[in-house]
C-alpha cells in the first residue's frame, strides 16, 4: 500500500469511526476525518477513496456514494442496516466507481465466510449464519440504527426466505444451536437477521438463510437503557468476544466456515481497511456495487486477517 494514499473517514468522530482511523494509521495510510460540517466534495476531491462509518446511514449513504462518483472515488461504508445495502445495490449497480457496502463484522464477515463455506458449489439449499456474541454493550450509532430500522420496518421482522427479503410478523423463534467449543450449546433468537442476509444473496445462489444470535446478546441490545463499550486493552477493544459460525447445506451435505475474536466494532476496522486497500491496489470489479464476499476472494481476505484480527476454524 502506498502510504500517500489518504483515505477519507466520514463519521470518524464515532466509535466505530475511531477504530478506522486508528487501522488505516497503523497501516501507514493517511487518514482524513470528516463530520457533519465537512464539505464533503472538497474532502473527497483530496482522498483515494472514502469510507463512511457515520451512521444511520440511511441518512448519510446515498450523499456519501454521489459525493464519491463526482470525485471518480471509491466508496465503502460499514452499514449494518439491511434496507440500505438493498437500495444501495439497487440504484448504484451502474456506478463508475467501486462500491462495497457493509464491509463490516455484520455484512461483510458472514458473507465472506458463507462464500468461503460454499467453496466451489454453484449453489446450496440453504445458508444458516449463527452469532455468539459474550455481550453486545451497542454504541449510541447502533442504537439510533435499531430506532431507525424498526420504525421502517413498522414493528415487522425481516427475514431472507423464498429467494427474497420479506417482511415477517409474530415473535421470533426462540431455540438453541451448538457452537463450536468453547461456546457450545446456547440459547438464541432466531430470525435475528443481519445485514449480510443482504449481501450473500448478490452473488451466492442461495433461497433461504437462517440466522441466530445469542439469547444473551439480543437482551443486551434490548435492554431499556443498554451500557456502552468499555475499553479494556490497548487497542480500545472492549471485553467482548465473538463466534461466528456459516453452514452450508446442499442436499444431504454440509459444509461451515467459523471466525472467533474480539469486539465487533474494532473488527470492523480491520475489514474495511483491508477492503479499501484491495480496492485500492485494483483487486475486483472496477465499477458497481459488489459485497466483500463476491469482490475479492474470500478465504484470501480471512486469511490476511488472520490470526492478528480473526481466527478461522
Ligand atoms: N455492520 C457492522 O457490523 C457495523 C459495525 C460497526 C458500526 N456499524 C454501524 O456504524 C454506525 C456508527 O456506529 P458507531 O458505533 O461508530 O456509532 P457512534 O459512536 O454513535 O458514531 C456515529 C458517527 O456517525 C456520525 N453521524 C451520525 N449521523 C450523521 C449524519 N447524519 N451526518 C454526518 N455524520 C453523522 C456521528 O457524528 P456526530 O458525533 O457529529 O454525531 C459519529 O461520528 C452505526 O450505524 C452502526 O450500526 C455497523
Amino acid at each position: 500500500m502506498n502510504n500517500k494514499q489518504r483515505i477519507a473517514v466520514l463519521g470518524a468522530s464515532g466509535h466505530t469511526g475511531g477504530f478506522v482511523v486508528a487501522e488505516l494509521r497503523r497501516r501507514g495510510m493517511t487518514p482524513v476525518p470528516c463530520g457533519r460540517t465537512t464539505d464533503l466534495d472538497v474532502a473527497l476531491r483530496a482522498a483515494d477513496a472514502v469510507i463512511n462509518c457515520a451512521g444511520p446511514f440511511v441518512a448519510t449513504a446515498a450523499p456519501a456514494i454521489e459525493a464519491a462518483i463526482r470525485a471518480g472515488i471509491p466508496y465503502l461504508d460499514v452499514t449494518a442496516e439491511i434496507e440500505v445495502v438493498a437500495d444501495t445495490f439497487a440504484a448504484y449497480a451502474g456506478a463508475a466507481v467501486p462500491i462495497v457496502p457493509a464491509a463490516a463484522f455484520y455484512g461483510g464477515l458472514g458473507d465472506l465466510l458463507a462464500t468461503a463455506a460454499l467453496g466451489d458449489w454453484p449453489a446450496a439449499d440453504e445458508i444458516t449464519i449463527a452469532y455468539a456474541l459474550s455481550s453486545w454493550h451497542p454504541t449510541r450509532g447502533t442504537t439510533a440504527t435499531g430506532r431507525v430500522s424498526a420504525q421502517r420496518r413498522d414493528g415487522r421482522r425481516i427475514a431472507y426466505t423464498g429467494g427474497r427479503l420479506q417482511h415477517l410478523t409474530g415473535d421470533a423463534p426462540d431455540t438453541s444451536w451448538t457452537f463450536p467449543a468453547p461456546v457450545g450449546q446456547r440459547p438464541v433468537v432466531g430470525e435475528f437477521t443481519m445485514a449480510d442476509s443482504a449481501t450473500i444473496p448478490t452473488h451466492l445462489d442461495v433461497p433461504e438463510i437462517a440466522t441466530y444470535m445469542t439469547r444473551n446478546a439480543v437482551q443486551d441490545l434490548r435492554a431499556p437503557d443498554p451500557s456502552a463499550p468499555v475499553a479494556v486493552d490497548a487497542q480500545g477493544r472492549s471485553a467482548q468476544t465473538f463466534l461466528v459460525e456459516v453452514v452450508a447445506r446442499s442436499g444431504g451435505m454440509q459444509r461451515r466456515a467459523v471466525a472467533s475474536g474480539r469486539d465487533i466494532y474494532a473488527v470492523t476496522a480491520p475489514l474495511v481497511v483491508e477492503a479499501a486497500s484491495l480496492v485500492l491496489a485494483g483487486e475486483g470489479a472496477s465499477t458497481g456495487v459488489a459485497s466483500l464476499g463476491a469482490r475479492f476472494d474470500a478465504k484470501a481476505f480471512l486469511g490476511a486477517l488472520s490470526p492478528r484480527h480473526l481466527t478461522l476454524g
